[in-house]
């Protein structure tokens, strides 16, 4: 079990692209079962490894539901439908949350930690997660894309 340090916002590595992973060994491994471990600890729905300082295409999410937690490595969003408008948040943002715009669906697909291929289909907090975490792959924050903020939540 290890509790990694959640970058904030400002911190340049929450800018950058983050690389495919191309080797499902015990180095993924350790990434996964600490972000998990980062992710519950913190009270978060995701988390995508640039925000514990790693960059590499790799998230974790766990929506409460009947997926359980998820461990999506090289995930790419392959299909959108709908629209949906809710307030998220983000661990890199403590207390803040802002509406963003989302599909209402989202088809991903993403390998698990040993490499084997899987697709999942989303609606509402994990279609939004979908999106979200996908995001910070690419350096993208929810702040981009939220049309109005929360009050301050703290
Ligand atoms: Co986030």
């Amino acid at each position: 079990m290890a509790v990694l340090e959640i970058l904030q916002f400002g911190n340049d590595l929450l800018r950058q692209k983050s690389e495919e992973v191309t080797e499902f060994n015990e180095e993924l491994w350790q990434l996964l079962d600490d972000m998990s471990d980062t992710m519950y600890d913190a009270g978060g729905v995701g988390l995508a490894a640039p925000q514990v300082g790693v960059l590499k295409r790799v998230v974790v999410i766990d929506c409460d539901d009947d997926h359980g937690l998820l461990e999506l490595v090289n995930p790419v969003i392959v299909a959108i439908k709908g629209k949906q408008h809710e307030a998220e948040g983000c661990l890199s943002y403590p207390g803040k949350s802002g509406f963003v715009e989302r599909p209402a669906k989202v088809k991903i697909k993403a390998q698990d930690r040993y490499g084997r291929r899987k697709v999942y289909v989303g609606s509402g907090l994990l279609a939004r997660a979908f999106c979200h975490e996908t995001d910070h792959l690419n350096g993208i924050l929810y702040s981009d894309k939220v049309y109005k903020w929360e009050e301050d939540k703290e």
